[in-house]
């Protein structure tokens, strides 16, 4: 059979990476060989995100783009999956007359069979059903020659939350878990392809299973906490309400569990936390930082914050950044308040000019890199475990490497923290560092990673079983 090319665009969260991923793999099986060349594809997916209207924006632009590529290129194919997708359906067919498919985010099963319809009978489909006790599609496990360190598993899909300013539970569905066997199917394949670090994903993991009377969440990680080969959990996103003692407990007695939590804060002010339906106060959330804090001293944290929001006085701002002096967050992603069609918040009285809105997010962005940076200087000097995802994507121009030690390699710390890091000994085979955990010492601290000189290789310290922070 003749390949097919299929070019993936995928915007937004980890998820969207993920069902791109079993996008590929579903199509492969129809002939579809992937391709990193959008000229060459015969087939273009944009894998969209809708959470805030500059991700929407980013997927109408591309589609702009495509559309005036397929004038000269007839047959190319062109489909629109994911949250705008779901969100706007038919509407993406009369706007965009360029899209072939618009398939929704419970579509991906039957993605194969909508392709092949558009194939054969060049006809245009819209298929954004959504059921409302949704099954799961099955994960499937690519065979690769590639190794690949870190992969993502989703745990659950939907959210049943309805926090005011937030799409996702319109264009993702009901809260629904999937079952622990087919999750713990699914990290034995990984780890026999040499896959060992996974991070579960779910819209707020810590409800994985309530409303389906299946494991808790700690349950599940205790299950996957004794897969052999396994060295790091991770997890996002965990909501502050549904964070109880079981879980923050599991930072100290699984092993492999990262001493790193993305806790969403959005506001420091409980009026806006309430008019954002969140469902806890500024207390109850510093309660539970100092409780993690105290189970896992070395745990890092990280936030989400909105600013902005519909009615948010200069008062509440203060609060906001009252709160991130209080936490000292180790990173924080801050975002402008963006109206979406079907959140409910698009209803609420008091919006807030642009023009204060950005200035808002400049004063938390540049109060909260003070703050990274220092947390990173403080490290200098120490020796962290780090997982090597590869060689770094650029040579870091602003990270000056003194005397042509200049390969340069990436990875992680425990708590996830980028580190850069080069080879100056000619004992370390410097050719095969791809996901090997070693030893790094630490030298400089940025804002946004860390930089430092391997110390040793796989050290037997105990701490390769296991996720410790530290190297010998
Ligand atoms: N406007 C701005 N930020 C938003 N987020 C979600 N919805 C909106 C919105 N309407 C942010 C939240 C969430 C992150 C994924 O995106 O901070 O945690
Ligand atoms: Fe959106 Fe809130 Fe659900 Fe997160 S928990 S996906 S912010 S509704």
């Amino acid at each position: 059979m003749n390949s097919k090319y299929i070019y993936l665009h995928t915007i937004g969260c980890q998820m969207n990476v993920y069902d791109s991923e079993q996008i590929a793999i579903r199509l492969a099986a129809s002939g579809y060989e992937q391709t990193a060349s959008m000229t060459q594809a015969d087939l273009i997916i944009v894998n969209t995100c809708t959470v805030r209207a500059k991700a929407e924006q980013k997927a109408f632009s591309l589609l702009g783009r495509l559309a005036r590529m397929k004038r000269d290129k007839k047959r190319l194919i062109i489909a629109v999956g994911g949250c705008v997708a779901q969100q706007e359906g038919e509407k993406i067919l009369d706007r965009m007359s360029a899209v072939d498919l618009v398939f929704g985010t419970q579509a991906i099963d039957r993605l194969p069979h909508l392709i092949q319809q558009v194939e054969t009978r060049r006809c245009r489909i819209v298929d954004v059903e959504m059921n409302e006790n949704p099954q799961i599609p099955e994960s499937h496990v690519e065979s690769r020659d590639e190794r690949e360190t870190s992969k993502f598993v989703t745990i659950m899909r939907g959210c049943d939350n309805h926090c005011t300013y937030c799409v996702v539970p319109f264009v993702r569905g009901r809260e629904t878990s999937r079952r622990p066997e087919s999750i713990l199917r699914e990290i034995h394949s990984l780890v026999k392809s040499g896959v060992r670090e996974i991070t579960l994903l779910g819209q707020n993991v810590n409800s994985y299973g309530k409303n389906q009377n299946l494991c808790t969440f700690p349950e599940l990680l205790t299950m996957i906490n004794g897969v052999e080969g396994i060295l790091r959990i991770r997890f996002t996103t965990s909501h502050p309400k549904d964070l109880g003692s079981d879980l923050i407990a599991a930072f100290r007695n699984l092993d492999n569990v990262c001493p790193h939590i993305h806790l969403p804060v959005q506001s420091g002010s409980n009026r806006v936390l309430k008019r954002m339906n969140r469902q806890y106060t500024r207390e109850q959330y510093l309660d539970k930082v100092m409780k993690l804090r105290d189970t896992c001293p070395q745990i890092a944290i990280t936030s989400d914050i909105i600013v902005g929001f519909p009615g948010e006085s200069q008062a509440d701002f203060d609060q906001t950044l009252q709160l991130l002096k209080t936490v000292e967050f180790d990173g924080l992603f801050a975002f402008q308040y963006s109206d979406r069609p079907q959140a409910p918040s698009v209803k609420l009285p008091d919006k807030l000019p642009e023009t204060i809105i950005r200035k808002r997010l400049q004063i938390v962005l540049e109060l909260q890199e003070k703050f990274t940076k220092c947390k990173n200087e403080a490290l200098v000097g120490s020796t962290l475990l780090v997982l090597t995802d590869g060689l770094s994507k650029k040579q870091v121009s602003d990270q000056p490497v003194e005397n042509g030690q200049d390969v340069q390699w990436t990875g992680r710390t425990a708590t996830n923290k980028i580190v850069n890091f080069y080879v100056d000994n000619p004992a370390i085979d410097s050719q095969n560092l791809t996901g090997k955990m070693v030893g790094v010492r630490i030298e400089k601290g940025f804002s946004h990673s860390l930089l430092g000189r391997v110390i040793n290789v796989e050290p037997s310290t105990g701490g390769l079983k296991g996720v410790k922070n530290y190297a010998a």
